[in-house]
């Protein structure tokens, strides 16, 4: 059986978009604001770009080149690099099915909060903490539905192929995203107030962290955005045309991503200070913070209702990425049994591990039901931090890691000739001494930093 017959993307645009689809999700709107502002501000974007460059570039390049010259998504592709590496492409074949047993509990209070924002229009105002608490926390069955909505929709897009669901959504979703979000930015930036909000982001403060805690937070943080590890991106290089420039599309997914989050602090902090609003991260800062915001802003209904379809956006392509890294390899593996290629079967199956693990998320109410209390395994405090250790605290940063002792050291120079296909390489002796040496460096700072976040 063909390989293609998994699907291809149609055009370079296409790859782009799903991939920084992928990229752009929750790790961008929630997370990155805050650790940045927490963690120096400038300082801490000057050592997250330092991070971008050597580490997030390289890995970047390395996953979408692997992808293409084996054809094949991750398990496969690290069989065919080397047979005793097969074990590295489970592990992070094993990344999506941990993260999207909670993406899509997530994508489905969004998809509320959307559903409720055009509502708003018709003048039926919310009452942001309480709805959060009420409607969503305390009542998991109304959370249960959404879910369930957000899920399909995820497999439907899926279940619509390569080019003909995921790339289609993402051509027309992120370059909707990039627009509504710079136009909420101008409108946070420009209130009264909002000048607080950008100094917290940008201003260079002295940080308690320290330098080697900066490194592990934005370390691990580069990671979960940028999908890394995760098979996404191989599997989606393997979708890519053996024509297009590799070392072009890896820059444009490094920088996109980080634009983007940096885009979204510049959304929510500003619009956070200047109603005076305590921002903090994770789910409350969107949520609660924000909708606040909306609540109080001239024009909130338009802006409340541009921000939760951007929200709605990033969290669906993310959750399509991580359900395409699934299913891409689990094709794969029937296609070398010589088995048929059924999209439509593995895709349920996947759905179906995505339903059990999301309800369990989705009862846990973030940690506060007690009823799914015996999941709070691993010494964590709720259902998604069970997930998210797991593959955000270990498997992530660990196989990275692996990948660059693999790439750079077991068969230095593998991706050349990939490269080649489609520009000069002109980053080759760069992209190898950060393989090589840097990377290694660095990820094993992450894993640790990952590893005593989780459990330090
Ligand atoms: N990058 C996504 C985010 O920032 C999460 C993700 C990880 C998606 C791995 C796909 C694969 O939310």
């Amino acid at each position: 059986m063909e390989q293609s017959s998994k699907g291809k993307f149609d055009s370079n645009f296409g790859f782009l978009m799903a991939s920084l689809g992928s990229a752009v999700g929750l790790g961008n709107l929630w997370s990155f604001p805050y650790k940045m502002g927490l963690g120096g501000g400038f300082a801490f974007l000057l050592l997250y770009v330092l991070l971008l460059v050597i580490v997030g570039y390289p890995l970047v390049l390395s996953e979408i080149a692997i992808g293409r010259k084996s054809q094949k998504a991750a398990i496969e592709a690290y069989y065919e690099i080397h047979p005793a590496f097969k074990f590295n492409g489970v592990l992070q074949t094993a990344v999506p099915f941990f993260l999207i047993a909670f993406y899509c509990t997530f994508g489905g209070y969004i998809m509320k909060y959307l559903v409720y924002s055009i509502m708003a229009f018709g003048g039926k105002e919310i009452d942001p903490g309480a709805f959060f608490e009420e409607s969503l926390l305390s009542n998991g069955g109304s959370a249960m539905i959404w879910m369930i909505i957000f899920l399909a929709l995820t497999v439907v897009i899926v279940l619509g192929g390569v080019s003909g669901g995921i790339e289609k959504f993402c051509k027309i979703a992120m370059p909707a995203l990039f627009v509504m979000l710079v136009v909420i930015v101008i409108r946070s930036c420009t209130l009264p107030g909002s000048g607080e909000g950008l100094s917290f982001l940008f201003k260079p403060h002295a940080n308690e962290a320290g330098f080697f805690e900066t490194i592990k937070l934005a370390g691990g943080q580069m990671f979960f955005s940028l999908s890394l590890a995760s098979g996404c991106l191989i599997a989606y290089g393997s979708y890519l045309d053996k024509k297009e420039n590799l070392e072009r599309d890896a820059v444009f997914i490094t920088v996109g991503d980080t634009c983007a989050a940096i885009l979204a602090g510049m959304a929510i902090m500003p619009a956070c200070t200047a109603y005076g609003i305590e921002p903090g991260a994770g789910p409350g800062l969107l949520f609660i913070s924000m909708q606040t915001v909306f609540n109080n802003l001239a024009g909130g209904k338009f802006f409340g209702f541009l921000f939760w379809l951007l929200v709605f956006f990033a969290a669906l392509s993310s959750s399509i990425g991580l359900m395409e890294g699934g299913i891409s390899a689990i094709l794969d593996s029937r296609i070398k049994a010589g088995k048929s290629v059924n999209r439509f079967a593995v895709t349920l199956i996947m759905g179906v591990w995505a339903l059990a693990g999301n309800t369990l998320t989705t009862l846990d109410c973030l940690g506060a039901a007690p009823t799914v209390a015996w999941f709070h395994l691993l010494g964590q405090p709720d259902v998604l931090d069970v997930w998210d250790a797991v593959a955000e605290g270990i498997l992530m940063p660990l196989t990275g890691l692996i990948m660059a002792i693999l790439i750079g050291w077991v068969v230095p120079h593998y991706i050349d000739d990939e490269v080649e296909k489609g520009s000069n390489f002109k980053s080759r002796g760069f992209f190898d001494f950060c393989i090589k040496w840097l990377g290694p460096i660095f990820m094993a700072l992450i894993v640790y930093g990952q590893v005593t976040s989780f459990w330090g």
